[in-house]
């Protein structure tokens, strides 16, 4: 039995922690910043912090841990990673060197540009307003606006949806370096991309990068990708490991890009361990690279761990040796649906605080996985469980089935299941909703 801590609270960490303990080869320990119930019922024991590294460190020392885990960007950017190995616990997780593939936007463009990996776009990185404001002109202002550092998925702003005027473009460049928004005064703008986004995990070993099922997240709040975006609404995977836009060859040229990328961490010196997780938009013109996270993306980690068939335990030991291989990564041939449930106004105005009563037994009566995330526990009799909203994603369901659309149905059966002031979107992985992502596809192809 392997003694494992694992820092983070969210539906990504619970099922990381069920994933470790389900085959009976890990005991969990957690480092938690939310009561997460899910989580705290698995672990052994449990530290209440996330960010103190100290009491992180203290806490793997008393318990005499043997590898730690990390699911959240912070922790990595803050050097959890750096000071648990020094001080002689191994991670399955990148160092803070390495972790800057997702917290510096401007060093992860300059390094694909370094090392000519393919799926790169057009993009300025500047201090200055008449460089930023002139390069977004070039590009008739059809672009993206980023803060270069960590800003929870709310800092991008992109033409068409936030932006409908040159001037709200030139508005929002100035914020950014006026206000030296995520720690930088400097200002990423980049050429916008059409198509369809999708997500790929990588397992890395500081050598290898290897890649595993396409997923594709929903970041708009309410059903046919309309309204404000959000840290994820749910998303799905497909039995053949591909999308219903996505074909083996655009796969195939996003897999050759995570590994490119994680040889260049290698040559820089920061080899890359852990879970890189590829952003990338499948345009006209083939797979492009919106963003690299240094994680497991939140909900996207729900389908990868809910399909994994090896042990997660053997994986991480692998990746902490450097001694991964592709065989070691076996996934189930099926689909996968996740659905994040969610406090009402969530994306504007979540409100926290609200009761939600679980069915456990019934959830898990309808072949479901249940994950909980930000959520307060008020109390638990038989298999019911009551919690209460904070401003965050509540918790999730997950299902797997032959296709998308039986594992889709599994989470419509386990919703019915979950009461409260929530929602939902209840388009994630229906037949109406594949439909439209390809003809988009098709359309653009067309162009
Ligand atoms: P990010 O925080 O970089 O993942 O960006 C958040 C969202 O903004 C992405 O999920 C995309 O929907 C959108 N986005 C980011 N960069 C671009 C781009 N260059 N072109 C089009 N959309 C983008
Ligand atoms: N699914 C988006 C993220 O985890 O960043």
């Amino acid at each position: 039995m392997e003694k494992v801590l694992l820092v983070g609270s969210g539906a990504r960490e619970h099922a990381m922690a069920d994933a470790l303990v389900r085959d009976g080869q890990a005991a969990l320990h957690a480092a938690v910043a939310v009561d997460n119930p899910g989580i705290t019922r698995l672990a052994k024991s449990v530290v209440h912090t996330e960010s103190d590294i100290q009491a992180i460190v203290e806490h793997c020392r008393e318990h005499e841990i043997q590898f730690c885990l990390v699911g959240p960007e912070k922790p990595l950017e803050e050097g959890v990673t750096d000071a648990l190995l020094k001080a002689g616990f191994p991670c399955a997780a990148p160092s803070q060197a390495a972790a800057r593939i997702e917290t510096n936007k401007a060093f992860m463009r300059s390094l694909l540009e370094k090392y000519d990996v393919p799926g790169r776009i057009a993009y300025s990185e500047t201090d200055s307003l008449s460089n930023a404001v002139g390069f977004s002109k070039n590009l008739d202002w059809r672009v993206a606006v980023k803060p270069l550092g960590l800003t929870s998925g709310k800092g991008v702003k992109v033409w068409g949806d936030n932006f409908q005027t040159p001037g709200e473009v030139e508005q929002y460049i100035r914020e950014i370096l006026s206000t030296g928004m995520s720690g930088h005064n400097r200002v990423l703008i980049e050429e916008l991309l059409r198509g369809q986004e999708f997500t790929v995990h990588f397992f890395c070993d500081g050598n290898s990068a290897i890649p595993t099922p396409a997923i594709q997240d929903h970041k708009r709040a309410y059903d046919e990708d309309k309204g404000p975006n959000t840290g994820g609404m749910g998303s799905y995977s497909s039995s053949d490991g591909l999308l219903p836009f996505l074909d083996r060859q655009a796969y195939n040229e996003a897999a050759v890009i995570g590994q490119k990328i994680v040889d260049a961490l290698r040559v820089e010196g920061c080899p890359f361990k852990g879970i890189l997780y590829g952003q990338f938009m499948l345009t006209k013109s083939g797979p492009k690279i919106i963003e690299f996270n240094a994680r497991f993306g939140d909900p996207e980690a729900m389908n990868t761990l809910l399909l994994l068939r090896s042990s997660y335990v053997d994986i991480c030991r692998a990746i902490i040796q450097g001694s991964l291989t592709k065989e070691m990564l076996q996934f189930q041939p099926e689909a996968s649906v996740v659905r994040y449930v969610v406090p009402r106004g969530y994306g504007s105005q979540p409100e926290a605080g609200k009761e939600v009563i679980i069915n456990e037994s019934g959830i898990r009566g309808t072949g479901s996985s249940l994950y909980y995330a930000s959520c307060n526990l008020v109390g638990e009799k038989g298999s019911t469980t009551k919690v209460r909203t904070t401003r965050s994603r509540t918790l999730a369901v997950a299902g797997a089935g032959s296709d998308i659309a039986s594992a889709q149905r599994k989470t419509q059966d386990a919703l019915q299941f979950i009461k409260g002031d929530v929602y939902y979107r209840n388009d994630i992985g229906t037949a109406d909703a594949l439909a439209r992502k390809v003809n988009v596809m098709r359309e653009l192809q067309a162009e």
